[in-house]
């Protein structure tokens, strides 16, 4: 068609008719669920409330004042001074896909913990930045040892190990005390997924120096999904900065997203992406209420509610059992007996008492799981 220059009413009525019609939904009406997956999840009302603030824009200098809050909020929730800590826009897996796309250099040796769900899509993130991978193997529902650990990093000297810190499948915590000392020595950064473990267990990035920590809000943190939180150490920022390629995502290229968040000379900001106002509001007001709490007294709620859940599913519901051996303080992972389907069971749940429980997708010791 040539040029609609001067053409009148009929053309311009033409476009103003809908091709398709509006679809008959109703009112948004989202069932009531208590969200154990470690529980509760839920949202306080406060962090709704602050998502129903008006929104500002994304370099307004209110907004890039309350980023400040943010990141130094996250600090405190991950007792760490690392300068770039950060909320990423996404889930925990944009944060965990920043760290495989800003660490991983194309041939690096990768080290990945695979016990679980999460080590495994650890391996396919790493795979798909060109990392060589070498998988460090242990049985569903246990956790590495240090001297497993000290092994195979003694033995493959990998420019990265990465452990899952909390392992949301199974229940099992993995302890990281002296592994980032190991690492260092052998010129290894260690990478913790702190996804299910921030502000629910103990999480001493400086302590045990972890040098990338990525998270998510849905868990311990109790705020919506949709903004996950992200901390690199100035050894991993030396080797980001190093880098001679570009970084092979341009969403979570984290030189770029750093001159938005983190700004340059005189902390001047420029444009990166629009950040989710809303989401900056809602985990600002997470980690307010988190710091009001304190992190003790917040971890020792999380012990509670774990271990009363496990006893508390019992009595409701005769086919399952739970697991106690794993150590982890503040999920208690349920195993169903044989003969009952954990995606039933799981809806079962929902319906009958309103709790929303994870499944774990694969096999613990040879039986379907789920986690309170
Ligand atoms: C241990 C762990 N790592 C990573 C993720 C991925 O986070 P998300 O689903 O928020 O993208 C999850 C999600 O449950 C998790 O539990």
């Amino acid at each position: 068609m040539g040029s609609t220059k001067g053409l009148t009413g009929p053309i311009m009525d033409f476009e103003c008719v809908a091709q398709r019609e509006a679809p008959p939904i109703g009112q948004l009406n989202p069932p009531h669920r208590l969200l154990c997956g470690p529980g509760p999840g839920n949202a306080d009302p406060r962090v709704h409330a602050a998502m129903a603030l008006p929104e500002i824009g994304h370099l307004d200098p209110a907004f890039i004042s309350m980023m400040e809050d943010v990141k130094a909020l996250l600090r405190y929730a991950w007792q760490t001074n690392n300068s770039f800590t950060i909320p990423v826009s996404g889930t925990g897996s944009a944060a965990m896909e920043a760290c495989m796309a800003n660490l991983v250099e194309p041939g690096d040796k990768v080290l990945i913990g695979c016990n679980g769900y999460f080590g495994k899509r650890l391996v396919d993130m790493a795979d798909r930045y060109g990392a060589e991978i070498i998988t460090m193997e242990a049985a569903w529902g246990t956790v590495f040892s240090f001297e497993q650990i000290k092994a195979a990093v003694e033995e493959h000297k990998p420019a990265i190990l990465a452990l899952v810190h909390a392992e949301t499948s199974t229940g099992a915590c993995q302890p990281l005390v002296g592994v980032g000392d190991l690492c260092h020595d052998n010129g290894t950064l260690l990478i913790a997924d702190c996804v299910t473990s921030i502000s629910g267990v103990p999480c001493h990035l400086d302590k045990w120096g972890v040098d990338a920590a990525y998270a998510g809000t849905q868990k311990c943190l109790s705020c919506p999904p949709g903004i996950s939180p992200l901390s690199f150490s100035e050894r991993a920022m030396a080797k980001l900065m190093n880098r001679t390629d570009k970084v092979k995502n341009w969403y979570l290229d984290m030189k770029m997203v750093a001159s938005y968040l983190v700004g340059g000379k005189g902390a001047t900001r420029s444009y990166h992406h629009t950040a989710p106002i809303s989401m900056v509001y809602a985990i600002r007001e997470a980690l307010t209420i988190v710091a009001k709490e304190g992190l003790e007294s917040r971890w020792a709620r999380h012990r509670k509610n774990a271990e009363a859940s496990g006893p508390a599913s019992k009595t409701w519901a005769s086919s399952v059992s739970w697991i106690l051996s794993t150590g982890y303080r503040h999920l208690q992972p349920l195993r169903c007996r044989r003969g009952l389907i954990r995606v039933r069971f799981a809806s079962m749940c929902s319906t009958n008492i309103k709790w929303k429980l994870e499944t774990a997708s694969a096999t613990l010791k040879g039986r379907s799981g789920v986690l309170a």
